[in-house]
């Protein structure tokens, strides 16, 4: 039997839900929805305080917990802020780093790649959102997005590159319906340029074991064409993730795309 590729699918639930009891509900019913399928690793990353409570129902080998931020040190005077290794502790696995609403709050590339290299220090992997705001004919969101690769994952080693996720999210894309998500045949182009910039990086062979996933109005509308058209490794969804039984169908979509 042809051996399946092993396909992410990560669940942003942002600053949602409200109330603790409601956030345990959401990840049980994702876990229940998705617990036969074989093909696609889960990870939910819900609110920091929702974290310890949610904990107790992922940790398998294709149900994990993810983060939506991290801090730049293992612990220290930075109040306010969660460590990679206070994550480690309570199961965490992966962190979304540089979102572009963490970027619109003041997170430039020099402060996520400092989160990257200490996410990658605490034992996590490092999902890193990059995205251009707009497109231009004259193709200067390519050299930004470049710029954003390059400089988020600048002095990661080769061996540590192994562990990161890049998540291409255009911000213009983020927050839509399933029609305005970005066109697939545009995604697989951008994420030939992606593969292209890492290549130059870090090689061919280290550049082609990164995953990159797709984020922006993802809806089990659009979700199979993205996969198989955008040839991406995977999606990041946002608020189709608050809902179980539409989450639970984007990852029966990217299963039945492998
Ligand atoms: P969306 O969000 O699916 O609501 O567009 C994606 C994201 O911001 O990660």
């Amino acid at each position: 039997m042809k051996k399946r590729k092993l396909r992410y699918v990560v669940a942003n639930f942002k600053m949602n839900p409200e109330a603790p009891a409601k956030a345990i509900a959401l990840v049980k019913a994702i876990k229940a929805g998705v617990k036969k399928i074989t093909s696609v690793h889960v990870v939910v990353a819900p609110s920091h305080v929702h974290i310890p409570l949610t904990a107790k129902f992922t940790g398998t080998k294709l149900f994990s917990l993810g983060a939506q931020n991290a801090g730049v040190a293992p612990f220290g005077a930075y109040t306010g802020e969660v460590s990679p290794t206070q994550l480690k502790h309570l199961k965490v696995k992966y962190s979304i780093l540089g979102h572009s609403e963490r970027r619109a709050l003041g997170e430039d590339n020099l402060l996520i790649n400092k989160k990257v290299l200490a996410t990658l220090g605490a034992g996590l992997s490092p999902i890193v959102c990059i995205g251009e705001s707009t497109r231009d004919k004259a193709g200067t969101y390519l050299d930004f997005l470049k710029e954003e690769i390059e400089q988020s994952l600048k002095d990661v080693s080769a061996s540590a590159l192994k562990k990161v996720i890049l998540a291409y999210e255009p911000i213009w894309a983020i927050g839509k319906s399933s029609d305005e998500a970005m066109r697939p045949a545009d995604i697989h182009e951008t994420t030939l340029f992606i593969r292209k910039v890492l290549s130059d990086m870090a090689g061919k062979s280290i550049a082609f074991s990164i995953p990159i996933l797709y984020g922006g109005s993802v809806a089990p509308e659009n979700a199979r064409a993205i996969i198989t058209d955008g040839t991406v490794d995977g999606l990041l969804v946002g608020h189709a993730s608050l809902d179980a039984v539409l989450f639970t169908s984007i990852v029966q979509t990217v299963h039945d795309a492998t």
